[in-house]
């Protein structure tokens, strides 16, 4: 089996540089990586990412969230994910099940038991090494609107639930100790991308 590596965080924290990053300085390693990111990561699922990120935010219940997350999570996991573990690759994902963990679980109304209870039944699959990129809300805010990709359907929530996301991954990090490492997000990206290289030389070892 290869190696599952997840990047979490709030919005606009950083974490699609820090998996584009790692898969990239991974690869020069002469490793075979494979670099996805959820909601999404295979065909189908990317389909169901559209029903998720678009449109208003009061689209979906807090439980028809957990039931789209897990289903695009589910054909992520068959299609993309185990049959790269399955040949030995290094799969790097941006966001994985803590997402849903935090976003619905926590976040949105007291959902956290259906998301375990879904996440035994359908998923149950950890990854071998998550990394929570840490940041000021009102940063990280800025950095993600500043983008406008028009999939802004959870940062139109505004400055009050990315605080609540924030407080709700570092409880996870305590929750996950055993793969969970949190990385400040503030400062250069390359000082950034060099902590988590350190720490993914560690854990390969
Ligand atoms: P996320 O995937 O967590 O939403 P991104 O990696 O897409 O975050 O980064 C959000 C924005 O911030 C992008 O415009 C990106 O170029 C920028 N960015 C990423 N890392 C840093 C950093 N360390 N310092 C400043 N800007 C950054
Ligand atoms: P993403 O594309 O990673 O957004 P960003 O780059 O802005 O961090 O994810 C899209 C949105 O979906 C993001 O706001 C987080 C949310 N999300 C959940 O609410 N639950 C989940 O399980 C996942 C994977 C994402």
């Amino acid at each position: 089996m290869g190696k599952f590596i997840t990047f979490e965080g709030i919005d606009g924290s950083g974490k699609s540089t820090q998996a584009r990053l790692l898969a990239d300085a991974l690869y020069a390693q002469g490793q075979d990586v494979v670099l996805t990111r959820e909601p999404g990561g295979s065909p189908g699922a990317e389909e169901i990412r559209r029903l998720l990120v678009e449109g208003d935010h009061a689209r979906w219940s807090g439980e028809t969230e957990i039931l789209l997350f897990t289903a695009a999570r589910r054909d992520h996991l068959e299609k993309t994910i185990l049959p790269a573990l399955k040949a030995g690759k290094i799969v790097v994902s941006d966001r994985f099940a803590d997402s849903t963990r935090v976003y619905q679980g926590a976040a949105r109304g007291d959902l956290r038991t259906i998301v375990d209870r879904l996440h035994d039944a359908i998923i149950g699959v950890e990854p071998d090494l998550t990394f929570i990129i840490d940041m000021d809300p009102a940063e990280a805010l800025n950095r993600g609107l500043a983008r406008q990709s028009g999939e802004d359907r959870f940062e139109e929530l505004g400055l009050g639930f990315q605080k609540k996301l924030r407080a709700g991954f570092l409880a996870l990090a305590q929750d996950f100790p055993d793969r969970a490492v949190v990385i400040d997000g503030n400062g250069p990206k390359e000082a950034i991308a060099q902590k988590v290289l350190e720490a993914v030389t560690g854990h390969l070892q």
